[in-house]
């Protein structure tokens, strides 16, 4: 009796110290996920070490002696019933309420909230910025709470920022969102998909950066200034727009998903009709705008159509040009 009073009181001290955990202030996702896990770890080293240390003890203590020899008759005890019921019983609902909390922490986004779009693509991130300015596979934050609104262009994909402890699924046709408290500038994290998407699944990743308030500010001044200018250079602008299809089409002329860039334009092609083309500007911007419309034999139909502006595929196609 002394021994199991002793692990019972390991558990009623357990249970004292739940209340602490389950009811403590939680500021932000990484805060809320941390505790919570940390409180199911010594949960469940504590209840393991409850159920195997005596029964191991028990296994060797109480071994059959003898081949006829027959166990104590033990009758039940209902005090320890009541405890074995009600300590287990206190426990999980403190779990459950801290796991709401939790819950709640991930779903209630501060009024304050610095809020990106963010559109999943095969096989990349677009961030679409309040100031109207686009990044693709990196994802610029100030400082301070940021939400994400994700949703997808094509299949469904899942937003990863195990950094921030936060991931959510990017559907099409829909919007989910996040949030996460960027507290520390400078603080660059990866972002991963983590949900099967197609052959280029692992390719699809992003770099989070955080930044002082200031120097964000700059950053998107000059952004600004640079998508609004006309004297930029083509092959800058097309330089940052096809790492939006990079995650299918190579620039070194190894064989992804899609046929390579490497030497695409005036390339002779066959499609998959039997006809042969030379690679154009037409070609290009058809296959940008509707990429079912002539595809190339040996390659799967799986190219979402992209939006973009007169501009954006001018600049693609001079940058396609250089690389030939
Ligand atoms: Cu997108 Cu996996």
């Amino acid at each position: 009796m002394r021994k199991s009073s002793l692990f019972f009181a390991a558990i009623l001290i357990m249970a004292a110290l739940m209340p602490a955990s389950a009811f403590a202030k939680m500021t932000n996702p990484v805060d809320a996920w941390n505790r919570h896990f940390d409180t199911w770890l010594v949960v469940a080293v504590v209840v393991w070490l409850v159920v195997t240390v005596p029964m191991l003890y028990f296994l060797v203590k109480y071994r059959r002696s003898s081949r006829d020899e027959d166990g104590v008759y033990i009758k039940g005890n209902t005090g320890l019933e009541i405890l074995w019921t009600a300590v287990p019983t206190i426990i999980i609902a403190l779990l459950g309420v801290q796991s709401w909390r939790v819950f709640n922490t991930y779903r209630e986004v501060p009024q304050d909230a610095y809020e990106v779009r963010v559109d999943g693509f095969r096989y990349g991130f677009e961030m679409i910025y309040p100031e109207g300015i686009k990044t693709i596979n990196e994802l610029r934050v100030p400082v301070g709470p940021v939400k994400l609104s994700l949703s997808s262009r094509d299949v469904i994909h899942d937003f990863a920022l195990p950094g921030f402890r936060i991931r959510e699924d990017m559907l099409p046709g829909r919007f989910t969102y996040l949030w996460f408290y960027a507290d520390k500038p400078g603080e660059i994290r990866h972002v991963y998909c983590a949900e099967l998407c197609g052959p280029g699944h692992s390719l699809m990743q992003a770099k989070l950066i955080v930044m002082k308030k200031e120097d964000f500010n700059a950053w998107v001044a000059s952004k600004k200034g640079v998508e609004g200018s006309a004297s930029l250079s083509q092959d800058i602008r097309g330089k940052e727009l096809i790492k939006q299809c990079t995650g299918c089409h190579s620039l070194t002329g190894e064989r992804i998903t899609g046929p390579t860039f490497n030497g695409l334009f005036g390339r002779e092609t066959l499609l998959a009709d039997g006809t042969k083309i030379a690679v154009d500007e037409a070609y290009i911007k058809e296959s940008i705008r509707s990429p079912k419309a002539r595809i190339v034999d040996g390659y799967p139909p799986t190219m979402p159509p992209f939006n973009l502006s007169d501009k954006e595929v001018d600049a693609i196609v001079a940058y396609l040009k250089e690389i030939k």
